[in-house]
Order: C-alpha cells, then sequence, then structure tokens
C-alpha cells in the first residue's frame, strides 16, 4: 500500500495505492477510463468484455487508487507478452521493421493506465505504474500510448520507457501509436 497526499490537513482526497480486483470493479475503471481517456457507451461495452477476458490471462494483475471513501480514481493493468494475443500480433511487424521484435518475449505489457482528470499530476499515474511493474518477474516491460507529446508520453519517458517503434496503426483506432519499452525495474527520480 502507498499512499499519496492530497491537499490540506487532515485531507479528505489522500488516495491509497493497492492491489485492484478489476473484474470486480470494472464499471468504476471504465467510468474513469472514459472521462480520463474519453470512451463512448459502445467503447464501454467493448472494453467490458475486453478488460474480463484479459483479466484470466496468466500472471495478469491490476492496481488501482482508490480515496477514502473507497472511490477508484485511477487503475492500472498489464500482463506478461504472450505473442498470441491480438496486441502483440498488431505490433509485431512494426518492432521487427525496427529490429526490436525481440522486446516481445520476457516482457510485462502496460495494458491501460488511467487516471481520473481531477486526480491527475499528484503522481498516482506514476505510482500505479512502478508499483505494477515492481511486482513483475519479467525483466522489462512495454506498452503503447498515442504517438504524440502527451502527459501519458512524458510519464513513460521519464520512467525510462524508449521509441520502439512509432506511427503503429491499430484496427478501428483512428490515431497512429507509438509503442515503448524499458528496462525493469522503472527509472526513478
Ligand atoms: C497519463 C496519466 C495516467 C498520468 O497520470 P498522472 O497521475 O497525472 O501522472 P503523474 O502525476 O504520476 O505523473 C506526472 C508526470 O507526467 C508527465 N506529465 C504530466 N503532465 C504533463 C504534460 N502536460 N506534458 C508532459 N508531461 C506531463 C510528467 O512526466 C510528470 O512527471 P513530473 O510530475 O515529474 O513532472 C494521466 O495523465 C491520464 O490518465 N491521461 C489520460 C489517459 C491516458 O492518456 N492514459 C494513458 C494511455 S497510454
Amino acid at each position: 500500500m502507498l499512499r499519496i497526499p492530497g491537499h490540506g490537513h487532515p485531507s479528505p482526497d489522500e488516495v491509497v495505492i493497492g492491489p485492484l480486483d478489476l473484474s470486480a470493479r470494472v464499471e468504476e475503471a471504465l467510468a474513469v477510463q472514459a472521462v480520463a481517456f474519453g470512451l463512448s457507451a459502445d467503447e464501454i461495452a467493448v472494453r467490458r468484455q475486453i478488460v474480463q477476458r484479459h483479466m484470466t490471462h496468466p500472471g495478469a494483475r491490476a492496481f488501482g487508487a482508490t480515496t477514502g471513501d473507497g472511490r477508484l480514481v485511477g487503475f492500472v493493468y498489464g500482463m506478461p507478452n504472450d505473442r498470441t494475443h491480438w496486441w502483440s500480433t498488431v505490433v509485431e511487424p512494426y518492432l521487427r521493421a525496427q529490429g526490436h521484435e525481440d522486446w516481445l518475449d520476457h516482457s510485462f505489457v502496460i495494458t491501460e493506465l488511467h487516471v481520473h482528470p481531477q486526480y491527475q499530476n499528484r503522481g498516482i499515474g506514476r505510482a500505479l505504474i512502478t508499483t505494477i511493474t515492481d511486482g513483475a518477474d519479467e525483466p522489462r516491460s512495454i506498452l503503447s500510448a498515442i504517438d504524440t507529446d502527451s502527459p501519458a508520453r512524458g510519464l513513460y519517458r521519464s520512467l525510462g520507457y524508449e521509441d520502439l517503434a512509432r506511427q503503429v496503426l491499430f484496427p478501428s483506432a483512428p490515431k497512429p501509436y507509438a509503442v515503448m519499452g524499458a528496462p525493469l525495474p522503472l527509472r526513478r527520480g
């Protein structure tokens, strides 16, 4: 458990980072993702099925950021990469073209990371991703993020993630993504 202080004393909006039963709390998690990342009702329905399937994969784990009154305000989940998974099959030719295909083996994939806008910029996203990767058996981590200069890309770079491939197109996603990889444990300070 890791505590992120809120504002004021005593702090009403202190959050605690800890393991999350994502299957049980998928609706709350998708509500956070919907405001942080932007999801339509149709996309939420699709994501619900995907998240529930992902949580059955071997080694899938999730952590949440929860307020004192039990509200989920951020979450991360991921799993060891499996080359047969859809995400891996999409990024594989892009990584191969850059000579980085070996990153698909012995890597922990960050599948989703989202923090509610009212709770961003307090270190919650950083705490979530370092906590989940600190518990990974794999020596490295990979992820994909929209290929633009976003807070997410800034955060990942500061943790040691570097671009492995850019302008990666996922079927049905309107914007290109960058695939990033970092050695574990993630860089601190
Ligand atoms: C990405 C996200 C999870 C980060 O969560 P967060 O709790 O705000 O992040 P933290 O406070 O832990 O870390 C902030 C870091 O992000 C980066 N960052 C924050 N705002 C930034 C900005 N406007 N521009 C560039 N980098 C920025 C910095 O590296 C910053 O580190 P610093 O505090 O040392 O300066 C959050 O912004 C989010 O949910 N965004 C929308 C959804 C999304 O894009 N998810 C990722 C999908 S790949």
